[in-house]
């Protein structure tokens, strides 16, 4: 089992992760850090409650973390996750708890008492992550890798070309990648590749219960969104993409990269500007991910939920 921390802005493709990194046995998840993105940190907060209290996630630690990103403003993604940042199911009142209200302070002590280096899995703005890094100049040495999902080597989707997670705290993403610790980008290039069509969804269905219920009723809501904003004909559901490469470092083929974050663009603040041909001469300061199993993918995903209900079923 690896030990894992979770930071995320949950949201639809959040829970996911959520779900895979709770179930999967390769995985021990030591924490779930929240941090502002889809929605404002009390948002993603009490989403991050509402999913393991459905899916019966009692015995991980919930703590939140920055409220703003390093520099800039804050930017939301309403229009993709809703008001609630969890739109969709009609999610009971929480019962598991905030943990810590100080999430870098919870996670620099996680890391610090951690017999092994820990595997950070980012999915939400580098914000927590940024933070840690600069305020504890030791931590590296309790990290065996940090593995987001963020940045694209192609286009954006919070701008032409600057993906969310590092259009809303670039200068997060630039001490991250900046670090020197073992990075690796699940970018839009590859999560584009993990879409809940409808062969996914029946299978989901196939699980049935109320986690599998929600768990479609958030794939209807991000389903219309990525059709109404960009076309997309099912939802492409990013962020468990970066908790499958922890379980299986095969089911994403990689690229070792330069890769910097554009922080003074006109038109391109946020962007990744990912060197898959060496144009700069730099070294490389990442594994990118390029290409995606999605069938094993899925596999792992619906198996999740499965696994989530049948614990349920015997709590
Ligand atoms: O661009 C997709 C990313 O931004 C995902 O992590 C999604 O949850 C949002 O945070
Ligand atoms: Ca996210």
């Amino acid at each position: 089992m690896k030990p894992v921390v979770l930071d995320c802005d949950p949201g639809h493709d959040d829970a996911f992760a959520i779900l895979l990194a709770a179930a999967h046995p390769a995985i021990r998840l030591l924490a779930i850090s929240t941090v502002a993105g889809n929605q404002t940190l009390a948002k993603t907060t009490l989403n991050a409650r509402r999913v393991c209290t459905l899916a019966g996630i009692t015995d991980v630690p919930i703590v939140s973390g920055q409220a703003r990103p390093l520099v800039g403003p804050v930017e939301l993604a309403a229009d993709v996750h809703g008001e609630s940042g969890l739109d969709g199911p009609n999610f009971g009142p929480p019962s598991v708890p905030v943990t810590s209200t100080d999430g870098v302070g919870y996670l620099r002590e996680l890391l610090r008492g951690s017999p092994e280096p820990v595997t950070v899995v980012a999915v939400g703005p580098l914000t927590n992550i940024a933070a840690l890094l600069l305020s504890t100049p030791d931590v590296g040495r309790h990290i065996a890798e940090i593995v987001i999902m963020g940045g694209s080597t192609e286009r954006g989707n919070s701008t032409p070309y600057a993906e969310f997670n590092i259009y809303a705290d670039p200068e997060a993403a630039a001490v991250v990648f900046g670090s020197g610790l073992p990075v690796v980008m699940c970018g839009l290039n590859v999560t584009h590749q993990a879409l809940a069509g409808a062969k996914v969804r029946r299978r989901i269905a196939e699980v049935g219960g109320p986690l599998a219920g929600a768990c479609l009723e958030l794939l209807d809501f991000f389903g219309d969104t990525y059709q109404r904003l960009w076309g997309f004909p099912a939802p492409p559901v990013h962020d468990p993409v970066a908790v499958a490469r922890v379980i299986d470092p095969g089911i994403v083929g990689c690229v070792p990269s330069r890769v910097d974050v554009e922080l003074a663009g006109t038109h391109t603040r946020g962007a990744t500007s990912v060197d898959l041909h060496r144009r700069t001469g730099l070294e490389p300061n990442a594994l990118v991910a390029t290409e995606l199993d999605a069938d094993r993918f899925w596999e792992l995903m619906v198996d999740a939920i499965a696994v989530l209900t049948e614990r349920g079923r015997a709590a």
